[in-house]
């Protein structure tokens, strides 16, 4: 059985008044069945990881440099990340390709330094909708999972997170049947790559526009072990409803 994750992103948004949320929602799930992760901004992090102490919340960060460490002004290591209190990293969320153009490659050698550091690394992959409208979705996912995968992934070091670029942050969800078409490409090429024991202990994750009223149809589609969850994720209340929705499936 894989274990359900329930991961918020928070994005570029969060101070130190937002930790308020951490304490709220570590009160309302003391013992969940699913994980919890929250991946705040680089500058909460260790702030967080004292508030979320003792809790079942645990924390990542959202990207890390392919380097160990060096003159990368403005970058943070995964060492770094693991040393304030994180013990996953989003790679390769669809924001950093497009703001900073990341590419596949340069994601693979990201995770591998995860892993390096300890770290468990959810690697986004996605459509936009120019490609789905093309019919090129299923060509697109299994480059990004070719290429962006490192070869010495395995279930415990690795999630991947479906994330349609078109459904991020939008409002716009995609029907059950095309969220399982993907997520069942994911794990075949998760089986066929790295063989059935590995493939099928990988979660996958589903993210783009998940909320608490489309929460419990989306974790009923086969092989979505969770969410990936922006905008909902930094209210407790909404956060807190969508893992009920996990706990629940
Ligand atoms: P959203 O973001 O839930 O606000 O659509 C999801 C994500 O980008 O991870």
């Amino acid at each position: 059985m894989r274990r359900k994750i329930a991961a918020g992103n928070w994005k570029m948004n969060g101070t130190a008044a937002e930790l308020i949320e951490i304490a709220a929602l570590a009160r309302a799930h003391p013992d969940p069945d699913c994980e919890i992760l929250i991946c705040p901004p680089a500058t909460l992090l260790h702030r967080m990881s004292e508030a979320a102490h003792g809790t079942a919340i645990r924390m990542g960060g959202q990207d890390c440099h392919a380097a160990v460490s060096g003159a990368h002004t403005g970058d943070i290591a995964a060492a770094m990340l693991a040393d304030a209190g994180a013990s996953a990293v989003i790679l390769g969320h669809s924001e950093r390709r497009s703001d900073h153009g990341e590419t596949d490659d340069r994601i693979r050698a990201k995770a591998s330094t995860a892993f390096e550091a300890g770290l468990q690394a959810i690697i986004c992959v996605g459509e936009t909708e120019t490609q789905r409208d093309a019919a090129n979705t299923l060509d697109v996912i299994s480059t990004q999972m070719a290429h962006a995968v490192p070869d010495a992934s395995t279930g415990e070091n690795t999630v991947i997170a479906y994330e349609p670029v078109w459904a991020i942050g939008t409002g716009r969800v995609p029907a059950r049947d095309q969220i399982g078409e993907v997520h069942e490409l994911i794990r075949t090429r998760l089986n066929n790559r790295f063989g059935a024991e590995i493939g099928r202990s990988v979660r996958i994750l589903y993210g783009g526009s998940v909320k608490p009223s489309n929460a419990v149809e989306i974790f009923g589609v086969p092989n979505v072990d969770g969410a990936l969850v922006g905008g909902a994720s930094l209210r407790a209340d909404d956060f807190s409803n969508i893992i009920s929705a996990l706990d629940g499936a």
